[in-house]
């Protein structure tokens, strides 16, 4: 009944078909085409005699374990990432904390890009070090050479984030790969920034991408999730313990509406792109811009990586600065119309938040970033009518 029906999908057809098709299940009871909500947290268990393993991830036993929709979703992103396994998770960050407390001990050593995602930086700068006594280095992961020389004998995991969130920097992942796997350790990418069919961080040479599906996978800002993906035998040791054990499982709503998402995600993802780049060029040209980052404006430091990595879709992220005091970066942002103030990203429509020069992320950012600047999440609004907000925006503010 469950059978997936689709099973040459992974193979041979283009993103957008398999955002399509991959995963789906033939449904014998209804002929349902678009896959039921199994909103169940038990299952029957099989009366004929055979052995039942109640924590194992292989059959239906219990919803901590396994659910339909968990798998139709796996499925998906296994044939658009072409990773051989996939876990997916309540949110993004119980995906990382997942990974973090599988693959690095106590008294081993780990390497974290220095511009990561805040959960990230707290696990990593406290909760990690002071109750576990584990090691760590932050790195600025775009310099390969910063990371070589934090290897140490004792290091287990390599973890980068690609583009980095919130400035956008783009790491070497062979060469990051390489001396990572020299030195018998696992190198995880987060590349919730560029989702799922971009950077192929796996076919790069890492052994573990992880996502926030919260952002472009879903890509409609109604459900958190997340998501690893490696080997079987990573992806096995992740269910078995972090998922069922540790439990932060996504629930079958959730896995449905994401999967629903990321049948899209192929042409959302060339929306954003398209728009951002208009959106990045214009912002560069205004007298109005102290300094932007966009990986698809050849100003960016790392633009030459990305056009090898993103294949002409730079995704919708981008980090910028204008000029003015504080005031008027509030001003900006109580200006905009189209662009709301929230956090989050990889939504359709645009959001935008400021990093103010206090905050006690920046000394570790390079210097371009230390007076603070604005992270925009570009939706999938027409090109024109952001570039028209932000015109108007600006002459409020006086710096056009
Ligand atoms: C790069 C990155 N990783 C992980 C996360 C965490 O994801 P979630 O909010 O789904 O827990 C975020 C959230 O913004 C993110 O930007």
């Amino acid at each position: 009944m469950y059978q997936n029906r689709r099973s040459f999908i992974k193979y041979n057809v283009k993103a957008q078909t398999k955002a399509i098709h991959a995963g789906a299940r033939k449904d014998d009871a209804f002929g349902a085409i678009n896959e039921p909500i199994y909103m169940t947290s038990n299952y029957r268990i099989p009366t004929d005699g055979s052995p039942v393993d109640w924590s194992g991830i292989n059959s239906n036993i219990y919803a901590r374990n396994r659910n339909i929709n968990q798998a139709v979703l796996q499925d998906k992103l296994c044939a658009l990432s072409g990773a051989e396994d996939c876990a997916v998770f309540s949110s993004g960050v119980a995906a990382l904390a997942a990974v973090f407390m599988m693959f690095v001990k106590t008294g081993e050593h780990a390497i974290v890009s220095e511009v990561c995602y805040s959960a990230t930086n707290i696990l990593f700068r406290k909760i990690l070090p002071e109750n576990y006594n584990i090691q760590v280095t932050f790195v600025d992961s775009t310099d390969t050479e910063a990371v070589r020389k934090a290897i140490r004998p004792n290091t287990k995991l390599v973890h980068i984030e690609t583009p980095g969130n919130p400035t956008t920097g783009i790491s070497n992942i062979e060469e990051i790969s390489n001396m990572t796997h020299n030195n018998g350790a696992l190198l995880s990418v987060d590349a919730t920034f560029a989702g799922p069919i971009s950077i192929y961080p796996l076919k790069r040479g890492a052994d573990i991408e992880i996502h926030s599906m919260t952002k472009y996978i879903n890509g409609h800002g109604d459900a958190l999730g997340g998501c690893v993906m490696g080997n079987k035998e990573i992806i096995e040791l992740i269910k078995e313990n972090a998922m069922v054990n540790f439990g932060g499982v996504l629930s079958p709503f959730n896995a449905w509406l994401i999967n629903r998402g990321l049948t899209t995600l192929p042409i959302r993802m060339k929306q954003h792109s398209a728009v951002a780049l208009k959106l990045a060029e214009y912002i560069e040209k205004s007298p109005a811009t102290r300094f932007i980052w966009y990986p698809g404006l050849k100003s960016h430091p790392q633009h030459e990586l990305a056009k090898e990595y993103m294949c002409g879709e730079y995704s919708g992220m981008l980090a910028f600065d204008i000029k003015g005091d504080e005031k008027t970066h509030t001003k900006f942002l109580n200006s905009l119309e189209l662009v709301t103030h929230a956090v989050s990203l990889g939504d359709i429509e645009s959001l935008i938040v400021y990093y103010d020069k206090n905050s006690d992320k920046l000394p570790h950012y390079p210097d371009i970033y230390k007076e603070g600047f604005f992270r925009l999440s570009v939706g999938l609004e027409d090109a024109e009518d952001l570039i028209a907000d932000f015109e108007q925006a600006f002459k409020k503010c006086g710096l056009i």
